[in-house]
């Protein structure tokens, strides 16, 4: 569903630069060890039979000459160390926000800067002082932070959520835009729960802005993605049947999974949940779900606060905001496709890994391999978990335009306990 997006930049860039000092300081200690050694050559080789005062003269002068050089050798060292040292972090952006570039916006400097507790340091945290929750994302777009906290104190914010997406998208949250009102929309026609569930929701009770669409009917005609193919009409199509009714071996049904929990299901995950109808499925069984999503391309987080359940608006590149151990089940979809980089998949794994409880499901469902190559990775981190595999199929389901097929995985694993 257009819900998660995983642009970050390139991962390798953490190495590059680290490799680029190293190999520089070896250079340089390269060079060091061989004016030392054509120094201390030149020191020997000149001591003649000549009179004891002449080479005590000159092994003197020499000494002297080889320290001066040393002495310069290493200060030069040091000099390209420190340089390098800041080249890495310009390349990595660990540098904190420089305040005094010109159009840094004051609402952003008044909120970077460091806020003393009233009372002194907290004797529970030993904190002394606020510090800005701003990642060092936010150094590479600090443009577009400075842009989006361009406002007028205490009046209304601009309607500009999906400058806050961007932000989200590239690693900086949006945090510090905390002294304006948020445009707030009347939520018509809202439904009691669980009526609510199934019901459509008003075009008039979301915010359109920034967005292609301005009707749900928009939305469910136009393909925002594979998974979410008229997922906001909850009346006709296959979205009321998603969960309860299978159209290919792997399709699981939300009961059958439920049973191999043990009854034991009560809490759980979605991630990807386009428009929250698993969430809705399960909380038809009393199981309450938090379903992840970004508005990418539709309002997919006030449809399903909408609905009566529970969005989390969250770039899967941030850590869940869970506790270790918590959910009873995480939900995934082809969503969970983070691009061709192994280690951002691995960095998901791990996390979902983490919020999930020993005896805990992870329902992958209908994962899209690409091609073998992303099969044979999965199967292989998914060994390394060490998971249960209660059930799994890797079969095929007809793609978007119905003609070709595409290689699906579905598996319901059970996380073991780990000692
Ligand atoms: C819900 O929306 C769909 C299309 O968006 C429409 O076909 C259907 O009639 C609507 N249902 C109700 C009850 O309004
Ligand atoms: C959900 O909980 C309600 C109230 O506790 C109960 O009446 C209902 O039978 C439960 N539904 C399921 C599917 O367990």
């Amino acid at each position: 569903m257009g819900s998660v997006s995983l642009k970050i930049g390139d991962g390798t860039a953490r190495f590059r630069p680290a490799t680029i000092c190293s190999s520089a300081v070896n250079i340089l200690m390269l060079l060091s060890v061989v004016a030392t050694n054509i120094f201390a050559l030149y020191a020997f080789t000149y001591s003649s039979p000549r009179a004891h005062q002449t080479l005590l003269h000159h092994t003197h002068k020499n000494v002297h000459l080889i320290s001066e050089q040393v002495s310069l050798i290493l200060r030069e060292i040091d000099a390209s160390q420190k340089k390098l040292a800041k080249m890495e972090k310009e390349l990595l952006g660990y540098e904190s926000l420089d305040l005094s570039r010109p159009n840094i916006a004051s609402e952003l400097k008044i909120f970077l800067d460091r806020h003393s507790l009233p009372l002194g340091k907290d004797s529970r945290t030993g904190i002394t002082e606020m510090v800005a929750s701003v990642g060092h994302s936010c150094e590479k777009s600090a443009d577009l932070l400075s842009l989006y906290m361009t406002y007028k104190p205490l009046g209304p914010c601009p309607d500009d959520w999906s400058l806050a997406q961007k932000l989200i998208l590239r690693g900086c949250e949006p945090l510090p835009r905390r002294r304006c009102f948020a445009k707030s929309i009347p939520k018509t026609g809202l439904r009691p729960f669980p009526v609510s569930l199934w019901k459509n929701v008003s075009d008039k009770s979301v915010s359109w802005s920034g967005l292609g669409c301005k009707s749900f009917e928009c939305v469910n005609t136009k393909k925002i993605t594979r998974e979410c193919a008229g997922c906001f009409d909850l009346v006709n199509g296959y979205e009321p049947q998603k969960f309860v009714k299978a159209r290919g071996k792997n399709d699981f049904l939300i009961d059958d999974v439920l049973t191999m929990g043990g009854g034991s299901i009560r809490i759980g995950f979605d991630i990807g949940g386009g428009s929250g109808t698993f969430a809705a499925r399960m909380s038809e069984r009393n199981v309450t779900m938090i379903t992840n999503t970004l508005n990418i391309d539709a309002p997919f987080s006030e449809f399903i606060a909408a609905r009566g359940l529970f969005p989390l608006f969250l770039s899967l590149d941030h850590r869940f905001p869970f506790y270790d151990n918590v959910f009873d089940i995480v939900h995934a979809s082809s969503l969970l496709d983070v691009g061709p980089k192994v280690e951002k998949l691995e960095f998901l794994m791990f996390d979902i890994d983490r919020i999930l409880r020993a005896g805990g499901l992870f329902w992958l469902d209908n994962f899209y391999c690409a091609n073998e190559e992303k099969k044979r990775v999965l199967t292989r981190l998914i060994e390394r978990f060490g998971y249960k595999k209660l059930k799994y199929v890797v079969g095929e389901k007809p793609d978007a335009s119905g003609t070709g097929k595409l290689e699906v995985l579905s598996a319901v694993l059970q996380k073991p306990v780990r000692v």
